[in-house]
């Protein structure tokens, strides 16, 4: 949106303004206080070349306090257990390391704790992992080239210290939005001057990916946002011959979807909202004025509804936007329950047949259950319950349920 726009240039404005006052009175200070010596030392990068987030604390007091909060988020606050709320996903991601545990997700404030904990990891796993939990590691990336992604997982999270912070959306200068991960910069294309920024910072992480089979870098499956939907991604993945894993019942190659926010709300024709104009930071980044009147963006990423000020800007459209959302959710997921106890009727009907059909129907069947899974995936792991796009997670729901159909009529 517009006003985006304007309220970056004038930040940009402030902190120049801020940083040419520190240089210009750091010499002149013969015997600083404390406070003052630390705020007259310009922030200086770590070992990674990332300047931490507290070396900003002083110059952005506003933006370092709210990214601070994210810490309320926690892991310990009451997250759904995924295998326990889809109890069919211990049958449909049999033999891959999601059935071993699959929590919601927390605050950027935990991601070196969550993936350090996550019994998803093994001896053999890569720091290509790593992505898109601490910008020292996208820092890495950057310097080294693709080569970081085939480290061993365990040598570089060792050295990791900081959880997702200012690097990776703004890089060293908090006055310009960057998207860090070349990867999601390649995959957007032309794509990236019709989004708008405050969107791309977040899709670079939220967003479907896999990593390339040889170079092991993490890659996002198509260039622009025309190809950024779930029956693009899946042609795209059938053409490579691309599977995360092969299902020990009915030997499906399989796939798993990972969090597709950024394609689910941009790609193909788009929700609504974002034909609109909105941002990620839009509905996630509330508009703030601290006790002197200045204004900022809350860097504490809430559900829009948990925000007074967001509610405020919803509803000069919505009546009732809390209301809409629970109503949008409820619809979309209801029918996710339904559908998974399909999928697991279908991978037990194939498990029990599979050893009868000839080459050319089982591997039809096959198609049907990795093509099945896949489109019930993509719109399970998107974060908001179907809120984000409720048509296109409804027409992904009907494709799933299509392919079922088709398949149960062959096993018949
Ligand atoms: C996950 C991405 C992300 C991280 C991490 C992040 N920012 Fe931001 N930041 C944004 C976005 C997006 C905006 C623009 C918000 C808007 O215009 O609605 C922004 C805006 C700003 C601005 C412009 C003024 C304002 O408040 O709108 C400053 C300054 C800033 N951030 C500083 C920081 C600092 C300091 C940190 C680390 C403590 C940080 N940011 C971490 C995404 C991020
Ligand atoms: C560097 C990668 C990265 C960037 C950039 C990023 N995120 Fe995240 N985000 C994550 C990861 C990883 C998690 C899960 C953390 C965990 O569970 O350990 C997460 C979690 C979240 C959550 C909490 C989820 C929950 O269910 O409570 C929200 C909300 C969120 N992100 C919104 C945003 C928004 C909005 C932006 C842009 C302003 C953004 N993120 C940018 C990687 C990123
Ligand atoms: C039109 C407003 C809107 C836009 C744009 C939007 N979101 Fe959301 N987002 C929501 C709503 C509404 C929910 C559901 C909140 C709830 O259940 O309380 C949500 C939920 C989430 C969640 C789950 C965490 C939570 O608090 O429930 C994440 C993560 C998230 N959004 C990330 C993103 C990212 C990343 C983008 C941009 C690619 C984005 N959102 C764009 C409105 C929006
Ligand atoms: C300028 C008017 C306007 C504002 C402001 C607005 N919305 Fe919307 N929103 C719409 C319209 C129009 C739709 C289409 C569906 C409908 O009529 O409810 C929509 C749909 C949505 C959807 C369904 C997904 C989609 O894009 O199709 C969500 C979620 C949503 N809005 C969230 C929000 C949130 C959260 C806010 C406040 C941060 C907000 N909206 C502010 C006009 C607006």
């Amino acid at each position: 949106m517009g006003s985006n726009k304007m309220r970056a240039t004038i930040a940009t404005v402030c902190a120049i303004g801020l940083l040419a006052a520190l240089v210009a009175c750091a010499p002149q200070a013969n015997n600083p206080s404390t406070e003052e010596a630390a705020l007259n030392v310009a922030p200086q990068p770590d070992q990674f070349g990332v300047i931490v987030a507290e070396q900003w604390e002083g110059l952005y007091p506003n933006q370092y306090q709210t990214w601070k909060q994210n810490e309320a988020n926690s892991p310990e606050s009451g997250k759904d257990n995924y295998l326990e709320t889809y109890p069919e996903l211990n049958t449909m991601y049999k033999g891959y390391g999601f059935a071993k545990g699959y929590d919601e997700a927390a605050g950027h404030s935990y991601t070196l704790r969550s993936i350090a904990e996550t019994p998803r990891v093994n001896e053999k796993t890569l720091a290509n992992c790593i992505s898109c939990k601490t910008p020292q590691y996208t820092a890495m990336v950057q310097q080294e080239g693709d080569s970081a992604y085939a480290k061993p997982f365990a040598d570089v999270l060792a050295v990791m210290t900081e959880p997702i912070s200012c690097y990776n959306c703004h890089e060293n200068d908090p006055t310009q939005l960057v998207v860090a991960n070349g990867f999601f910069a390649d995959a957007l294309g032309d794509s990236a001057s019709t989004t708008p920024i405050e969107a791309q910072v977040c899709g670079q992480c939220h967003n479907e990916y896999y990593f390339n089979g040889q170079t092991k870098a993490t890659t996002n499956p198509y260039v622009g946002t025309e190809a950024m939907t779930a029956e693009a991604i899946l042609a795209y993945y059938d053409q490579l011959g691309f599977k995360d894993w092969e299902h020990p019942d009915t030997g499906a190659p399989m796939l798993k979807a990972q969090h597709p926010e950024f394609e689910t709300i941009y790609g193909g024709k788009g929700s609504r909202m974002a034909a609109a104009g909105f941002s990620c930071a839009d509905c996630h980044m509330a508009t703030e004025y601290d006790a002197e009147g200045a204004k900022y963006a809350s860097h504490y990423l809430v559900s829009p509804l948990e925000s007074e000020a967001q509610m405020e800007k919803c509803g000069l459209c919505h009546d009732d936007i809390s209301g809409e959302v629970a109503q949008w959710q409820a619809s979309v997921t209801s029918r996710e329950h339904e559908i998974a106890a399909r999928i697991e009727d279908y991978i037990q009907a194939l498990t029990a047949k599979k050893d009868q059909l000839d080459a050319n129907t089982l591997a039809k069947a096959q198609q049907i259950h990795r093509h099945a899974q896949f489109y019930w995936d993509f719109v399970m792991v998107e974060n908001s319950e179907g809120a984000h796009n409720p048509s296109a997670c409804h027409e992904n729901l009907d494709k799933a349920e299509r392919l079922l159909d088709e398949g149960f009529a062959l096993l018949a």
